[in-house]
């Protein structure tokens, strides 16, 4: 397959020296990206810098918003069918992960995950999968801390505030996050029984503010509440129920993870809400990295490192133009 290529390509190169023809047809390399929400600004900035690669190195980029497990098997269907080599995929599901192995194997497409780590029917990790996803613990342990912080400065009593884990637990790397956060608030001195699980049905403000409602209903003697979850959509919709339901800004600390477009609009209204921050992550490394990866993979043959975790770093309303710059966002 690999000399076939060469051979094309060469021969190809001689045609054109020999100017005797105006269209080279070399065999065309085609990646497909697969997101489980297109709409999320991660994954529409993942794409942007996915295209990037692709410009760079002038393979064709398929992509494809995939929100349900069914949409992602026929999506991989049509990848094999399209000629494509290999694709790149955050899961809508990683319970799909066999599935998803076997699917693409059938129809001989090269898989890398991004994001959301497939698990096997053990619910271990499948780790001969190359992925890419943030150190989810350590960025969690960030968020805590941001928190803790602006509770000292607000002189807040630990006793006094709850907190809404907004949680999607069948995702490992949403679990690692929020309890990455919460072991910081609990380790200075947070009190457990304060502590209200919000499960969204989806991982969107929507969902997210939804479950956060029913916490802010059921215990509405807590007036200070703080707001962790899997990613700045999940604290954006808690920190919409608190406005919903009568709290002010200064009586909620919701920090994010994330730092797309729904995280950086927050910091730019005129009045500073109830979100506080954002652990901003790289969705540079997550598309442009992950596609060029691939690509390496189906053209010279390098497989992509089995596991890499990308870091974090903290911004808020006051910083995030700095941390930005820093981070070389434009
Ligand atoms: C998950 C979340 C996304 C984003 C990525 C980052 O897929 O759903 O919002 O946080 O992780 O890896």
């Amino acid at each position: 397959m690999k000399i076939m290529k060469t051979a094309l390509l060469a021969g190809a190169l001689a045609v054109a020296a020999l100017g005797a023809a105006t269209t080279i047809s070399v065999a065309e390399t085609k990646i497909g990206f697969i997101v489980k929400q297109p709409e999320e600004p991660w994954f529409q900035d993942e794409w942007k810098f996915a295209d990037q690669a692709a410009a760079e190195k002038g393979f064709t980029l398929v992509k494809i918003g995939a929100e349900d497990g069914e949409k992602l098997i026929s999506a991989i269907d049509n990848l094999g069918a399209q000629g494509a080599q290999g694709f790149v995929v955050c899961t809508p599901d990683v319970k799909l992960g066999p599935g998803i192995v076997a699917k693409a194997a059938a129809n001989g497409l090269k898989l890398m995950t991004v994001d959301d780590r497939l698990v096997g029917a053990d619910g271990e990790p499948i780790e001969d999968v190359p992925h890419m996803g943030i150190s989810a613990t350590k960025i969690g342990e960030a968020v805590g801390q941001a928190i803790v912080d602006e509770i000292a400065a607000r002189g807040w009593s630990m006793d006094e505030v709850g907190a809404i884990r907004v949680s999607y637990d069948q995702l490992p790397t949403a679990v690692d996050r929020v309890e990455g956060a919460l072991s910081v608030l609990k380790a200075n001195g947070f009190n457990e029984a304060n502590i209200f699980d919000a499960p969204q049905a989806k991982t969107d403000t929507e969902a997210a503010l939804n479950a956060a409602t029913v916490v802010l209903n059921a215990n509405p003697e807590i007036k200070k509440w703080v707001a962790v979850g899997l990613n700045d959509e999940a604290v954006l919709g808690a920190v919409r129920a608190t406005e919903s339901v009568g709290i002010p800004a200064d009586g909620m600390i919701g920090v994010g993870i994330g730092g797309a477009e729904s995280a950086i609009n927050e910091f730019k209204k005129p009045e500073a809400t109830g979100f506080v921050g954002t652990v901003i992550i790289s969705p540079k490394r997550h598309g442009y990295e992950t596609a060029l990866n691939m690509y390496e993979w189906i053209v010279n043959d390098k497989e992509p490192e089995k596991l890499i975790l990308t870091a974090g770093a903290l911004a808020k309303r006051d910083t995030y133009e700095q941390v930005r710059a820093d981070l070389g966002i434009e």
